[in-house]
């Protein structure tokens, strides 16, 4: 079987975005894994987060941070004051990533080749969404979104202003005016810890770590209010 670049189709809503990326070749990862993970939440989202890759339960279920990082990331949500079903939950690779050989269900970070092929449907769901802000869980999201030397260490928790690749600055400035004439036009990104990386923070740490990931959700609540 060949890999093709991911034929995304336009004026289809997320629900036809899903549908097609369910038969999505544009690397091998689709091989091996149980489906495509796309994107999950309401078309009228405000908030988009951006995750790394499905897990294994995610691979299972068919749905973006369902395992142990997503019941970490809910709880987080919940204490920053932001309600998970307002959001959109995705990933910068749909396809959860197998060690080649044994094929054996342990988690690898996605390599840029995987970035490269999925990334045009997230820019998809970016144009569905236009969101106003844009949350990257970790630093391969960071790195995708804002720059290839983002350090998650040092900038995290700042709203920095950025338009969502995939959604046109013209287009963004118009989906505004409808709200207001006079507004100017702003969307804005923030990146945080990966809820997994607060998972594998040492116990003396951990809560820390967690405080430190809700403190910038709470950025984003602040944000949205
Ligand atoms: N980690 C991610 O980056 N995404 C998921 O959906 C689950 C775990």
């Amino acid at each position: 079987t060949e890999n093709h670049p991911a034929q995304v189709p336009s004026d289809v809503g997320l629900a036809g975005l899903r549908e097609a990326a369910a038969g999505c070749r544009a690397c091998e990862l689709w091989e091996p894994a149980t489906q495509t993970v796309f994107g999950e939440g309401p078309e009228t989202a405000r908030v988009v987060f951006v995750g790394e890759q499905p897990g294994d339960q995610e691979d299972r279920a068919g749905e973006p941070f369902v395992g142990p990082a997503g019941k970490l990331l809910d709880r987080a949500l919940t204490d920053a004051g932001i309600d998970r079903r307002d959001a959109y939950v995705t990933n910068s690779v749909k396809h959860f990533r197998f060690t080649p050989t044994p094929k054996r269900r342990i988690h690898q970070s996605p390599g840029a080749e995987h970035l490269r092929a999925c990334r045009p449907w997230l820019e998809a769901e970016f144009a569905v969404l236009q969101p106003e802000v844009v949350v990257c869980l970790g630093a391969v999201a960071a790195k995708a979104l804002i720059s290839p030397s983002f350090r998650i260490t040092r900038e995290r928790g700042q709203l920095l202003p950025w338009t969502p690749p995939g959604v046109r600055a013209a287009e963004a400035s118009l989906a505004d005016a409808d709200q207001d004439e006079d507004a100017p036009h702003q969307t804005w990104v923030l990146a945080t810890a990966h809820p997994s990386a607060v998972l594998r923070t040492p116990d003396d740490a951990r809560a820390a770590a967690y405080d430190a990931l809700v403190a910038d959700l709470r950025v984003v609540a602040h944000a949205l209010a």
